[in-house]
């Protein structure tokens, strides 16, 4: 027997036992004649105590940090226990042992606070993988690919794997795409998700499918996304949209119980997409604080709808006068901001990532006095009905911005989540869910002068909507002007999962029958060859009884690196790439030699 117990699991009630360990040196302490060694495996930690006799051998044969060790002795209570560890009461008496393997000093120390920094972690990151801090992301990630896949066997769905290699067909992100020998200049791509591929399953009947699988894009890379990923993909018939949304939150609910031990038992709130635009300044609202946005160019859009609102920044005061928005937050309890911190929030916004140009506040303070950095065009009494509309109480702070709406609204929710994040409102062990609903059909692209699908091509419109599809030109006489074509007010049948201020999913009820596909397919630009090239195969599956359906795919990565209380979904995928989308420890991407272009009959012509 090569081990008899683990590093993790000896007690007190274990005193007396012979056991075996086996695992890596994490310290070495001498002390005169006796050594303490701390020996670590995936299970935890477990001191070693080598006596006198032994300590002729280990001069003969010294251990090194991460040394492989095989190790026999007897199970005994310490007398300087360690209360932090669960194996903090015992000590092992050594008796014999080998080492099965030397090693280098690592390059940085593998403990929870690492030296390492993450260039150089990532480069040697087989051995970042035996920190504990990592071990345990990894280990929260199998625990929720568990929770799911039971979840999802119990409500009949099926695992059905789909292909890699397929065909390029970009609409959304880039594709990555691979020479194929066997078929001269030609290419296959690798799936973005497996989105036909699983409408296709429905054609066939497999009416609950699903699958954890890795998606490949080439975007720009941030935090929250890598260019491969993977997905809790899955599709469903004979489903409408409450189906689907029950059916989602019902496997979110058993991830949290399963692997947070939350009952999440209240209702998950919803909101349109337009109410999340207006209230929060984006489609992925964090909704576990308030601090809604006041439009006080808008007052229609301001909850609660307020009249007179618009009147109440009518000034001399240019920079609200010109603005095409002025949006306001109460910020509570933050009355008292000194002078060095509104300049400092001044200059939050100033910074390229937000764009503003400036930041104007109302402090509403607790004696009744209202003051602000613009009281040269605005009666106290003004300030108060603006501070009013927007919300705020004796003690707040309201920052307002003004500016174009795109950008404005942008910083404005920006902001928001930044104060959110300074005054603590945002709990990394609270979770709030929200489906987002009635996402827009299309969005325009402006450099393309046509309309783009905002989820994917195969969204349904909403019933009332097809009509307008349908009736309609798609093209967009005049570019400035696109939001009064129809086709901007065209609502889908689509929404996305937040959790927290992530997007963690999003799917849609699915266009299943072949006019209406032709039709959108038509909208974004294509004509019926270029229908025919690309999606040739999915129109001619709606020929031989497509059934009703939709789906969701939720990010995997995302869900577990929110579960987990970190803003980096790397921290728990065993082997992931830079924000350059490099893997340091293989080195990939790489290049390929000639006998392999060759083979391809590919000539670089590199610029
Ligand atoms: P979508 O493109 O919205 O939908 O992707 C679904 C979810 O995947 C996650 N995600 C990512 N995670 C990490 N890195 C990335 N680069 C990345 N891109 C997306 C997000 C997102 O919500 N086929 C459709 C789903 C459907 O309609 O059923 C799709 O792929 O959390």
């Amino acid at each position: 027997m090569f081990r008899s117990k683990t590093c993790g699991e000896l007690t007190i009630k274990n005193v007396g036992e012979t056991v075996t360990l086996a695992g890596w040196v994490q310290t070495i302490r001498k002390f005169g004649a006796i050594t303490f060694v701390d020996l670590r495996d995936r299970y935890g930690i477990t001191q070693l105590l080598f006596g006198e006799e032994l300590n002729k051998q280990l001069e003969e044969n010294p251990l090194g940090r991460e040394f492989v060790l095989q190790a026999t002795g007897k199970v005994s209570e310490r007398s300087n226990k360690n209360k932090n560890i669960a194996t903090g009461d015992i000590e092992i008496a050594i008796t014999t042992f080998n080492i099965l393997n030397k090693s280098e000093t690592p390059p940085f120390t593998i403990q929870d606070d690492t030296d390492g920094g993450d260039d150089l972690r990532m480069k040697y990151r087989y051995l970042d993988l035996r920190r504990n801090a990592v071990k345990k992301n990894l280990e929260l990630r199998y625990a929720v690919n568990r929770s799911a896949r039971n979840y999802l066997h119990e409500n009949n769905f099926i695992d059905i794997e789909t292909p890699f290699l397929i065909k390029s067909t970009p609409e959304g992100a880039r594709d990555f795409v691979v020479p194929s020998r066997m078929n001269e200049g030609q290419f296959y791509a690798l799936p973005q998700s497996p989105q036909t591929f699983k409408q296709l399953l429905m054609v066939s009947g497999y009416d609950k499918y699903y699958q954890i699988v890795k998606c490949f894009r080439d975007e720009d890379l941030r935090a929250d996304r890598q260019p491969e990923f993977t997905q809790i993909d899955c599709e469903m018939s004979f489903i409408e949209q409450e189906d689907v949304l029950q059916m989602f939150e019902g496997l979110v609910k058993r991830i949290f119980k399963d692997v947070k031990g939350i009952d999440y038992n209240e209702t998950v709130e919803r909101m349109t997409w337009e109410d999340a635009m207006w209230q929060y300044g984006n489609d992925k609202p964090d909704i576990r604080f308030g601090m809604k946005l006041c439009n006080l160019k808008f007052p229609q859009h301001t909850f609660p709808a307020k009249e007179n609102i618009s009147s109440l920044i009518e000034s001399e005061f240019a920079v609200f006068n010109d603005a095409e928005t002025v949006v306001a937050i109460a910020v509570p309890n933050c009355s008292e901001y000194s002078r060095k911190q509104t300049d400092e929030l001044i200059e939050w916004v100033k910074r390229p990532q937000i764009g503003m140009k400036g930041l104007a506040f109302i402090k509403c303070n607790t004696d009744g006095i209202y003051k602000s950095s613009f009281d040269k065009f605005f009666s106290e009494e003004k300030l108060k009905a603006i501070a009013h509309a927007a919300n705020a109480h004796a003690g707040d702070l309201v920052l307002l911005l003004a500016g174009a709406e795109e950008r404005t609204r942008k910083a404005i929710s920006e902001l928001r989540l930044e104060m959110g994040k300074r005054l603590g409102l945002r709990k990394e062990d609270e979770f709030k869910l929200l489906w987002i609903l009635d996402f827009p059909l299309f969005e325009y692209a402006e450099e393309e002068n046509r309309w783009v699908a905002r989820h994917h091509p195969f969204t349904s419109p909403k019933p009332s909507d097809i009509a307008t599809m349908i009736n309609n030109n798609p093209t967009i006489e005049n570019a400035a002007e696109y939001l009064k074509h129809p086709y901007a007010n065209i609502k889908a049948n689509a929404y996305d999962m937040v959790l927290n201020g992530n997007e963690i999913g999003g799917g849609s009820i699915r266009i299943y029958q072949k006019e209406l596909q032709q039709k959108m397919f038509a909208a974004l630009g294509m004509n019926e060859e270029d229908q025919q090239n690309k999606f040739g195969f999915l129109l001619g599956a709606f020929e031989y009884g497509a059934p009703p359906h939709g789906g969701i795919a939720f990010g995997f990565d995302r869900l577990c690196s929110i579960l987990g209380g970190s803003e980096s979904i790397r921290d728990f995928i065993a082997f992931p790439k830079n924000n350059s989308g490099r893997d340091v420890m293989i080195d990939a991407p790489s290049i390929i030699d000639n006998k392999q272009l060759n083979e391809l009959q590919i000539k670089l012509d590199l610029k």
